[in-house]
Formats: structure tokens, sequence, C-alpha cells
């Protein structure tokens, strides 16, 4: 079984191609680079053995797209590829739409083509906003999105819930990820952000090894557990298992199948910041600093669907998160540029 994955050598989608060549199924890969490094590959290679096909090129270009499906019998697709940071999006919003929103139609307009009606997609807990209720399930309110990249994630959920609306031969799976963190347990791939890091830990990883000189604690008054936001992390490990249990289990399935992928824990940024100290054996500086604007207090994933649907949920501890991140991180200091 042949699936093309757009983005595929991101931080998620390097991770799900190595667990999808671990379960025979081989990855079609196409990414611009705009966000990753071509070492990746060769990594996936030193951990499978298998150099993916890789196409150089952008999720936008139908000609790039048609190619592929022409040159290759492709089952599925899995779209990973898009940008996603909250910051730059309200700065950028047009990128953001272009890229996230235009990609997606693009491609499915080339599926269509190609006759491949099979797609999982990259959502984000984002599209549920500021939820009224913990844990959230997957009928909760959508689309009180804060910014551009919230909304272009939930614009491209109502594209496709259109098309499916439209042409119901379609089997389309919106992923939602809650906060996906940790790397392969090599430490050969993991997260790599260009510049400062937005997320929590990819941060706390920085200063534990030294980039950073402090972690910044956005707000201590938030009506959680010791004050700071708490939401759901979930090792990246578990999220590539998501994609193969989604491919197996309904990627075959006409239907419009919608999941979560959490664990149903909440950690508060305190707690995550002792997992982490744990993990490499030291104490880490952090100051309190006023909430970052546009943040919620506490969200956490209902993982009951997924594991009813899916026969998946996360099994990946806290600790693990951590120590893989730390294993990750202190044998590549400065990412892929190492390389
Ligand atoms: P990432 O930036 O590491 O990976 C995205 C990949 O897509 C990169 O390799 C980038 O070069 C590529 N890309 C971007 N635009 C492209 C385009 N137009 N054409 C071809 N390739 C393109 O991000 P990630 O963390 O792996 O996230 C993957 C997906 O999951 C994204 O759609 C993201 O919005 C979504 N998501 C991520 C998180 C998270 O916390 N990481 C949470 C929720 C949802
Ligand atoms: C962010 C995005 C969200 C995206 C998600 C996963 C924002 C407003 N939201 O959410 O759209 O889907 O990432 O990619 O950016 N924190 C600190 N110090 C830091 C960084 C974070 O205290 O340096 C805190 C935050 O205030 C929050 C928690 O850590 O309470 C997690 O933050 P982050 O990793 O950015 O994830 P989200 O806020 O869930």
């Amino acid at each position: 079984m042949k699936v093309l994955v757009t983005g595929g050598i991101g931080y998620i989608g390097s991770h799900t191609c190595i667990a999808m060549i671990e379960a025979g199924i081989e990855p079609i890969i196409l990414d611009n680079l705009s966000n990753s490094k071509l070492a990746v590959l060769d990594r996936i290679e030193t951990l499978t053995s298998i150099r993916p096909v890789f196409y150089q090129g952008d999720v936008r270009d139908q000609d790039k797209l048609d190619l592929i499906f022409s040159e290759h019998e492709i089952s599925s697709v899995i779209h990973f590829a898009g940008l996603k940071s909250v910051g730059e999006s309200v700065a950028k919003p047009l990128e953001y739409f272009d890229n996230n929103v235009n990609g997606s139609l693009v491609l499915a307009r080339s599926m269509r083509k190609a006759g491949v009606k099979s797609i999982v997609f990259s959502s984000s807990a984002t599209v549920y906003g500021d939820p009224k209720v913990v844990p959230i399930s997957e009928n909760s309110p959508t689309g009180a999105t804060t910014n551009p990249y919230g909304r272009s994630k939930y614009i491209v959920e109502q594209c496709f819930s259109d098309l499916f609306a439209a042409e119901p031969l379609w089997s389309i799976t919106l992923l939602r990820y809650f906060n996906p963190v940790g790397a392969h347990p090599s430490g050969l791939i993991g997260e790599d952000p260009q510049g400062m890091p937005n997320n929590l830990m990819p941060f706390i990883a920085q200063v534990a090894v030294g980039r950073r000189d402090f972690l910044a604690v956005f707000g201590d008054d938030y009506d959680t557990v010791d004050g700071t936001g708490v939401r759901d992390y979930i090792h990246v490990m578990d999220v590539a298992a998501g994609h193969i249990a989604a491919l197996k289990i309904v990627g075959e399935k006409a239907g419009l199948h919608i999941y979560n992928l959490g664990t149903g824990q909440g950690r508060s940024v305190l707690e995550m910041l002792d997992a982490f100290s744990l993990a490499c054996g030291k104490t880490l500086p952090y100051q309190i600093l006023p909430r970052r604007a546009g943040d919620i207090a506490q969200c956490w994933a209902s993982t009951e669907k997924a594991q009813q649907e899916l026969d998946w949920h996360a099994t990946r501890t806290l600790n693990e998160m951590a120590a893989d991140t730390w294993n990750w991180q202190s044998k590549n200091p400065q990412g892929y540029s190492d390389c």
C-alpha cells in the first residue's frame, strides 16, 4: 500500500513515516523543505533501512501532484503540509490561508482527478477554541478560533466536510491533535523549530541544553491546579501510531471520520518543567511572566471515540515524553543543523 505523505519530513510527518514503514505501508513524500531538512531522509533510512521516495515540491503545485499520482499507485494521502506558527499567522494571514487552505484544495482536486478518495488531514485541538467543558469530545462546538492559523484548520475541516456531503464516496479523516511532544526514542529524529520556539516543550529543551537562559512561564493566575496553563501533551510516537490506526481502520471506508489524538490527561506548565528537570538531571530556571495573548486556561481530550472506533490510545508516559525529547535535544543541540 502506497500513501502520499505531504509534509512528510516535518516533525510529525517524519515520525509517522517511520511508523508506516514499520507497518508495511510505503510512504511517498512530498515536501517543499520550508520547515524541514533533507537530513531527515537519511535518519529515516538509518532507522528503517528504507529510503522513502521523496519529491521536493509544493502541495499547491497541481502539476507536481498530478505527476506523483501518475507515477505511483497511491491509495491514500496523509496531509501534514502546512504552516503552523500561531504568531506568524497573525502577521501573515494571506500566506497561512494560501498554504493551509489553498494547499488542501489543490491537493483534493488532484486526488479527485487521480481517483484517490482517501485522505487523513492534520487538524488541531485549536478548532475547539476556548472549551466550556473538559474533556473535549469530538462533537464539542468548533469554530471559535482566535487566530488565522486556527481558522485555516477550521476552514479546511469545513471544506472537507462539504466535499464529503457532495461526494460521499470519499473517506475523509480529520485528526485533531492536542499537543504533540517528544521524539523517536533513538534520538535520531525530533522537533527542530526554526528560530525562537513558540511551543512549550521545545523551549524547555533549549533551556536544558543551554540555548536559552530560562523558561518564561506565561501566567500563573489561571484557574488550574497550580495557576499555570494546562494542556494535553501527547508523545509524537503515539500520534504517529494514531495515523496508522486511522489508515487501517477507516482509511478505506467512505465517511467523514473525526478523532481527537490526545492522552485524556491535562498537565500544567510547571508539571512539564518538573518532568523535564527529572529527565535531564538538572533544575531548570524559569520566570513567571504575564499571560500570553490568545491563550486558554486548560484543555484536554476525550479519548473514548478513538479508543472505541480506531482501537487506538496513547501509551507513552509523561516521563517518556520528557526523556525522549531530552535524548533528541542533547544528541542534536542545534537540531538538524548539526548534521
Ligand atoms: P512541521 O512544520 O514540522 O511539518 C510540516 C512540513 O510541511 C514541513 O516539513 C514543511 O517543510 C512542509 N510544508 C509546509 N508547507 C508546505 C507546502 N506548501 N508544500 C509542501 N510542503 C510543505 O509541522 P508539524 O509539527 O509536523 O505539523 C504537521 C501538521 O500538523 C501541520 O499541518 C500542523 O498544522 C499540524 N498540527 C501540528 C501540531 C503541533 O503541535 N506540532 C498540532 C496540531 C496540528
Ligand atoms: C499552541 C497554539 C495552538 C496549537 C498548539 C499546538 C497558541 C496561542 N496556540 O497551543 O494553536 O494548536 O500550540 O501546536 O500559540 N508556555 C509557556 N512558555 C512558553 C511556551 C508556552 O508558559 O515559552 C505555556 C503556554 O502559555 C501554554 C502551555 O505552555 O499554557 C502550552 O503552550 P504551547 O506549547 O504553545 O501550546 P498551546 O498553547 O496549547
